[in-house]
């Protein structure tokens, strides 16, 4: 289980994050809305370590050894220019899971496969489609075998039948005991595909 407790972020004198407490299980998908600034990326910045916060606690129960409990898709994917699809998901498992050229080339392809993107392995990230580069993303994130996975506005860029593409992926990527933790404006899709939703203000209500 994913544990948050009392935790708290300043930026300078704003205060953005108050002593927001929540819990997240493995297989889980919970949706967090929220207006703008709020804090919502803060938040999920905190949880993938990316960020510092000034009090509470996050906690991890029954984890394994993985180094990297948490793992974040980014808004706008993050994806290396510079890389191929196949260069953007085996360069983080050399570099930080120590993986061999071949070991991570075959993990890779396996997850390029899973996500419907077979045949892309050597485009760019600018030969890409938008859908197809945040599918590159998630295939980056979870290479990494996170045991949960964030995922900040994944719809927003998004039309109505890829939003539901990735409505099914977050609910495969969850049946495979990993939880899910999702950012969105889109109160439809975060109450089609939420088993928990939440809706950051001041503090952290949930509504679902
Ligand atoms: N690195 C930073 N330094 C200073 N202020 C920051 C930093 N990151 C975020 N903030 C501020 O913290 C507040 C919350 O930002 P955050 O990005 O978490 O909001 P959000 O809820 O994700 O908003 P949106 O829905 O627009 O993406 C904002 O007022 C923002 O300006
Ligand atoms: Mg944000």
């Amino acid at each position: 289980m994913l544990k948050v407790e009392k935790l708290s972020k300043s930026f300078g004198s704003k205060k953005v994050l108050d002593q927001i407490s929540f819990e997240v299980s493995k297989g889980d998908i919970a949706i967090i809305t929220g207006p703008s600034g709020v804090g919502k990326t803060t938040l999920i910045r905190c949880l993938s370590s990316l960020e510092t916060y000034d009090s509470g606690s996050i906690e991890i129960t029954e984890r394994s050894t993985d180094e990297h409990p948490v793992g974040l898709v980014f808004q706008n994917f993050n994806l290396y220019p510079h890389l191929s699809a196949m260069g953007n998901i085996t360069f983080p498992l050399m570099k930080v899971k120590g993986m061999s050229k071949s070991e991570a080339e075959t993990k890779a392809k396996e997850i390029l496969d899973s996500l419907g993107l077979s045949g892309l392995e050597k485009s760019y990230p600018y030969q890409l489609s938008g859908g197809q580069q945040q599918r590159v993303a998630i295939a980056r994130a979870l290479a990494m075998d996170p045991e949960y996975l964030c995922f900040d506005e994944p719809t927003s860029a998004l039309d109505s039948k890829l939003r539901d593409s990735v409505g099914q992926i977050l609910v495969d990527i969850a049946k495979k005991d990993t939880g899910v933790i999702v950012i969105t404006h889109d109160r439809e899709f975060a109450e089609k595909y939420s088993t928990k939703l939440y809706e950051l203000g001041s503090d952290l209500v949930r509504i679902n």
